[in-house]
């Protein structure tokens, strides 16, 4: 008989450890670590079956077959996936409870369905009838999609050989349980388990696999580092629950590349795509007031337009604040600090908020400049002119440094009406700009903000804002 053991397990971030801790020291969480029993054995076994079978090859002698990939109609899915749904890939997705995940996958499955394969819904959260009513108000109504409210994993595995579907989707993977080991559903050791299996059955049977995992209150899928290394692409579905916009993000992508986003709109009758995010982005873009540019990163494949808005205001207390929406906090201390040594802004008595509007996240440092300017204008009270681009990685010592694309970037900007843009002038030079344009190369901050916020720099009505 297989030895169990007792290991301990953070419920935040899969910490194992042989005896109880107070503070996680993988993610420094208190008090999250639970007992739970697992088979000392299996782990084991499985490796010296592997270990008969597998040879190592020469890299020259291994065949190449591009894996087979099912389109959607749902451009904007097939996109994050890199270019449709590979078949026996195992794919997470991820999101606050009340996203949208259930539907998305509900009209991701349907779409699969209508190609022809059998889909089968395992339904652990919502009873068949609840899952039908949503299919209702969706419209769906392909035969080969099927359901099933089901949590044990050897029965889900039996269903699975009996209707032999090219798809699987496991809605959530938190429900299901294993009965050998003795945990609750949705502890470490359960949800690793059953990945696990997931994982062998999509790759020996060839059946592409979504899981829908709920996300913990720091936004990570719980067990989240374990899931994310087994899985082949792990997508976030994120979007603020009171806004209609969503944003489909992959994180990991084995077969295709991250940073790839889909937007969608939640309405009425389920998710539809938006195939021009840009213009929903600046939408509700009031032109011409102060803290407010936009700017063009590349998500992926795809140049979007957003806008970032800073609002700067004297401290009333002790400590400025700085709060960040949609780009990072540390970044926006560095810029400030930076706004302040190279530009000679006062800002260290100003409490700054800066959001990215439309729920958009950004990481890419090309968006530095804009936030910057945003910050500036905003310091200074002065508007940058409404059909301004604002592109550039900012450095420390105050320069406006290279950013990549910057073609796609520009002609992007030149289709949503934009007349002018600043960009690294290192970047002038290689590419021919689309008319329509006018490009003005700047190479530090300071530059920037007097060519964009115009005027002499002190020439302003709150000219006491600034040195
Ligand atoms: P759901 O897919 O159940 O979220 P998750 O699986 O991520 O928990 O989505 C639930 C929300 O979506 C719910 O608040 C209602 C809304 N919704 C619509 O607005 N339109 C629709 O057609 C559907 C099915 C849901
Ligand atoms: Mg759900």
């Amino acid at each position: 008989m297989a030895k169990s053991k007792s290991v301990f397990f953070c419920q935040e971030c899969g910490y194992e450890s042989p005896k109880w801790m107070g503070k996680c020291p993988g993610c420094k969480s208190w008090n999250s670590m639970v007992e739970e029993t697992i088979k000392a054995s299996s782990g084991r076994v499985e490796r010296n079956a592997q270990r008969e079978t597998s040879r190592p090859i020469p890299i020259t002698k291994i065949e190449k077959t591009n894996e087979r990939r099912i389109l959607t109609k749902m451009s904007e899915f097939n996109r994050v996936l890199g270019g449709g749904v590979v078949e026996g890939s195992l794919v997470l997705v991820g999101g606050d409870p009340g996203i949208g995940k259930s539907t998305l996958l509900l009209q991701a499955s349907d779409q699969l369905a209508q190609t022809g394969q059998k889909v089968l819904y395992i339904s652990g959260e919502e009873s068949v009838r609840q899952t039908k009513m949503r299919a209702e108000r969706l419209g769906i109504q392909s035969d080969n999609l099927y359901v099933l409210a089901e949590t044990d994993i050897y029965e889900i595995e039996n269903r699975l050989k009996d209707l032999d579907p090219g798809f699987l989707i496991i809605d959530s993977i938190q429900t299901i349980y294993n009965p050998e080991v003795s945990s609750a559903p949705g502890s470490v050791s359960q949800v690793r388990e059953c990945t696990g299996h997931l994982m062998r059955l999509a790759k020996t049977r060839g059946v592409a696999t979504f899981i829908v995992g709920h996300v913990t209150k720091d936004g990570a899928i719980a067990g989240p580092r374990l899931l994310e290394h087994m899985v082949d692409a792990v997508l976030y579905f994120e979007g603020e629950r009171h806004h209609t916009f969503r944003i489909l993000r992959a994180v990991k992508n084995r077969f295709g590349s991250t940073n790839e986003i889909g937007v969608f709109e939640m309405k009425e009758a389920g998710l539809s795509e938006v195939s021009n995010p840009s213009e929903i982005f600046l939408q509700e873009r009031t032109a011409g007031t102060a803290g407010s540019t936009v700017v063009a990163a590349v998500e992926g494949t795809r140049t979007v337009l957003v806008e970032i808005q800073a609002l700067v205001t004297p401290t009333s207390f002790g400590n400025p604040r700085r709060m960040a929406t949609g780009v990072d906090h540390n970044r926006i201390s560095l810029l400030m600090a930076v706004l302040e040594k190279r530009v000679g802004l006062l800002l260290q008595n100003h409490d700054a908020y800066v959001n990215v509007a439309g729920g958009v996240r950004l990481d890419e440092p090309a968006t530095d400049l804009a936030v910057a300017l945003s910050i500036a204008s905003s310091f200074r009270d002065r508007s940058t002119e409404a059909t301004d681009i604002v592109i550039g990685e900012v450095g420390l010592t105050g320069e406006v440094r290279r950013v990549s694309r910057i073609e796609q970037r520009v002609t992007e900007a030149v289709k949503l009406g934009f007349k002018r843009a600043f960009i690294p002038k290192q970047n002038i030079g290689g590419w021919t700009a689309p008319s329509g344009i006018e490009i003005i190369g700047v190479s530090t901050v300071k530059e920037a903000m007097e060519q964009a916020m115009g005027g002499s720099k002190y020439g302003s009505a709150t000219a006491k804002n600034y040195q």
